[in-house]
C-alpha cells in the first residue's frame, strides 16, 4: 500500500513504539500524522518532525484516548483538515501487573487482582484501541459513500490499514491477567474488523511485540529483566522501538499480509 498522500493517526505517540512509528511513517513518505497522547510531548514531536522534514507533518492532539468526547473532537478536526484518515496505529497502552490470586502467608487469606485495574487496562488497551480504529474506518467509509463508490474492488488501490499492537503476553504471561486479556482480545478484534472493513478497502493486522526497550518496560526492575526476560529471549536483548515500528510499516505497506506478526526476538518463556 502506498503511504504517499495518506494520513495516519497514531495513539501513544509521545513515547516508545508509538513515537517510533510516527517517525518511521514520516521517513517512508506519509503525507501527515496525527500524534495523539495524554502527554504533551507530542507537541515537541511535532516540532522535531517539522524541523526534520521541512514542513508541518505532525499534528499533535493532547488528551486521554479513553475519553469519548476527546476522540470524537479529534476525528472532527481530522475530517476538517484532511477529509479522510486511512491509517490507524492505536499504540497507547498500560500494564497493571499483579498475580490473579495471592495468598497472605501469615493469615492464609487470599486476595484477588483488583477488578478496577482489570477494567482500567481493558478500557485503554482494548476498548479505546478498537474505537480509535473504528473511527478511522468510518472516515474512509464516509468518504467512499460521498464519492458514490460502494464495495471496494481489487482494481482500486487498497484504501487503508489498521495495525493493532498486541503483545507476546497475549499467549499468557504470569502476573499479567488484565494485560494479557486485553492483548489477546485485540486479536479477535483484528480478525473481526478484517472481515468487515475490507468492504471499504481497509485491511487489519496485529503485531505482537516482545519485550521492547521503552519507558513502559523500564518500569520493571532491571534485575527482573535480566533474570526472567533476557534468558528466555533468543536474541538475549530487548527489542528496539524502531524494530517494532519497522514491523508495523511492513504490515501497513505489504497488502499481501493479513493476520498477526510476532516480533518477539524469539521469546520462549518457561512454563
Ligand atoms: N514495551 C514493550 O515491551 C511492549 C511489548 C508488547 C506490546 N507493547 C505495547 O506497545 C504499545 C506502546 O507501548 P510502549 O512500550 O511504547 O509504552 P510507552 O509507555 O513508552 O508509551 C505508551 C504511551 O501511551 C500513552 N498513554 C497511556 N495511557 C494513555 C491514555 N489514556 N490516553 C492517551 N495516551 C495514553 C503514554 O502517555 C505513553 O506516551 C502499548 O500498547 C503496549 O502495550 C509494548
Amino acid at each position: 500500500m502506498e503511504l504517499n498522500g495518506k494520513v495516519a493517526v497514531v495513539t501513544g505517540a509521545a513515547s516508545g513504539i508509538g513515537r517510533a512509528t510516527c517517525m518511521a511513517l514520516l521517513k517512508r513518505g506519509i503525507e501527515a500524522v496525527a500524534a495523539v497522547d495524554r502527554s504533551d510531548a507530542v507537541v515537541e514531536l511535532a516540532r522535531t518532525a517539522a524541523g526534520e522534514f521541512g514542513r508541518e507533518v505532525v499534528t499533535p492532539y493532547v488528551g486521554d484516548v479513553t475519553d469519548v468526547a476527546f476522540r470524537q473532537a479529534t476525528f472532527a478536526d481530522l475530517r476538517r483538515r484532511f477529509g479522510c484518515v486511512q491509517i490507524c496505529v492505536p499504540a497507547a497502552g498500560i500494564v497493571r501487573d499483579g498475580l490473579a490470586v495471592k495468598i497472605d502467608k501469615e493469615t492464609g487469606k487470599s486476595s484477588l487482582y483488583p477488578q478496577e485495574q482489570f477494567e482500567q487496562t481493558l478500557e485503554l488497551n482494548l476498548t479505546a484501541a478498537t474505537y480509535w480504529a473504528m473511527e478511522t474506518v468510518a472516515t474512509v467509509a464516509e468518504d467512499r459513500f460521498a464519492r458514490k463508490v460502494g464495495r471496494w474492488e481489487p482494481n482500486e488501490n487498497v484504501q487503508g490499514c489498521i495495525v493493532f499492537i498486541g503483545s507476546v503476553s497475549s499467549a499468557g504471561n504470569r502476573g499479567q491477567v488484565s494485560y494479557a486479556a486485553s492483548k489477546a482480545a485485540l486479536e479477535a478484534v483484528t480478525n473481526t474488523l478484517a472481515k468487515e472493513t475490507m468492504y471499504h478497502g481497509v485491511r487489519c493486522a496485529i503485531i505482537h511485540p516482545g519485550f521492547t526497550d521503552t519507558p513502559m518496560l523500564n518500569a520493571m526492575e532491571r534485575r527482573y529483566i535480566e533474570q526472567n526476560i533476557l534468558p528466555n529471549t533468543q536474541l538475549r536483548r530487548l527489542l528496539r522501538p524502531e524494530e517494532i515500528a519497522d514491523g508495523i510499516c511492513f504490515l501497513l505497506q505489504n497488502s499481501a499480509i493479513s493476520g498477526s506478526l510476532w516480533a518477539d526476538a524469539g521469546w520462549h518463556p518457561a512454563a
